[in-house]
């Protein structure tokens, strides 16, 4: 047989370029089909990580100040005090501050496990402020029975309905409400230290109503109406105080009207009587790692409040003035721990709920 050997080579060339040719184009498509995956998997944790802080927004803070930031990273979130939210009279030291921080972190780490991450927490001091870590890891996705609360949570200032929750209930929550270092204690109504602690609460509207610059920082951050609203998206609203939305010329006199001891203690005595039990949480120190832990259990406990129906809201004063404060550690049986936060618990109609800011505002670029 003949074989034209040159022809053989041009052929044999030939083939080997079209071979190195479809090796590249079957290369390039499985790298673009990579990349593709890559991206689709970065954009659907992206999507997950923002659905995160749809939740975390929703915690409680101080005046509705709303006081952190968020910084997205690859594989976790940062939690940053917001400084330009600080209450500089109510809060001079930020304990509440950090403890709203801590609220955002219980519902972030709420919300990841539901979307099926594993979260790994810390606390580390940076340049005089404490930044919250959240690692997230994808893992099984484990349902969170308190997942569904968040949206439904609200504090809720309205006089409640005088019905007590029953002692088995008390006893859920209690078992609810440690997370490592914090405390919570519940008081009956019509028991004495419940009177005790009414008392304190009127002791600390004295000093803070008879305070200008703490009267001050509170009107700054009410807002009188529907336009105030929808402009700042934080604050004391109206509504969640049972006002009506009107011009601020009318409002303001209004509530500095009300901003007295007589007439605040008047109205919190009606709130007070009107509740079943009061909720003290302490904290073993007082530094901003405790505060943020407590922020946690105490989110978890108004989630589980709001679960099974449970009015909450804080009358904090008594927590706020120090001398009470280092009054209130002795003076009640809690082992000489820290006084953070007191609330009231009971049953009632719900409330409006109160504005947030939009999310991308929050976000670090
Ligand atoms: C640390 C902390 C302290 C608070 N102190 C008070 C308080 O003393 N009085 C009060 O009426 N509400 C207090 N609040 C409730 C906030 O005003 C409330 O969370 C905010 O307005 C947002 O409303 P929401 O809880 O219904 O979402 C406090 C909340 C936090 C987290």
């Amino acid at each position: 047989m003949f074989i034209d050997f040159r022809l053989y080579q041009k052929r044999k060339v030939y083939i080997f370029a079209e071979l190195k040719k479809a090796l590249i184009m079957n290369k390039l498509k499985i790298i673009a089909t990579l990349l593709f995956i890559g991206n689709m998997a970065v954009s659907a944790q992206n999507a997950d990580f923002k659905k995160m802080l749809e939740y975390a927004i929703k915690a409680p803070s101080g005046h509705n100040t709303q006081p952190w930031k968020f910084k997205l990273m690859d594989n976790s979130i940062e939690i940053h005090p917001n400084l330009d939210c600080t209450l500089a009279v109510v809060d001079a030291n930020r304990r509440e501050l950090y403890i709203s921080l801590g609220c955002a972190t219980e519902n972030l780490c709420i919300a990841a496990h539901e979307l099926g991450y594993n979260t790994e927490t810390d606390i580390s001091p940076e340049n005089n402020e404490y930044i919250i870590r959240i690692k997230l890891e994808k893992a099984m996705e484990a349902p969170e029975p308190l997942f569904r609360q968040i949206e439904k949570r609200q504090t809720n200032r309205s006089v409640y309905k005088s019905r007590m929750i029953t002692n088995d209930t008390i006893q859920m929550l209690r078992n609810n409400c440690s997370q490592s270092g914090a405390h919570c204690y519940f008081y009956k109504n019509r028991e004495s230290l419940y009177q005790t602690l009414a008392d304190f609460t009127f002791q600390g509207n004295k000093v803070q109503m008879s305070d200008k610059n703490f009267k001050n920082e509170l009107k700054k951050w009410i807002r009188y109406n529907k336009k105030q609203v929808k402009e700042t998206k934080d604050g004391l609203t109206y509504a969640v105080m049972g006002s009506p939305s009107m011009p601020k010329w009318i409002g303001k006199p209004i509530v500095s009207s009300f901003l007295n001891p007589k007439a605040q203690n008047k109205s919190d005595k009606i709130k007070i009587n009107s509740s079943s039990h009061f909720v003290l949480f302490t904290t073993n120190e007082s530094k901003p790692e405790n505060w943020i832990m407590l922020g946690r259990s105490l989110e978890q406990f108004l989630l589980k409040c709001t679960e099974l129906g449970i009015a909450t809201t804080f009358l904090n004063q008594s927590c706020e003035v120090e001398q009470l404060a280092t009054k209130l550690q002795t003076t009640l049986p809690i082992h000489n721990e820290y006084p953070m936060l007191l609330l009231r618990i009971g049953y009632a109609d719900p409330m409006p709920y109160s504005p947030r800011k939009p999310l991308d505002n929050e976000i670090i670029k």
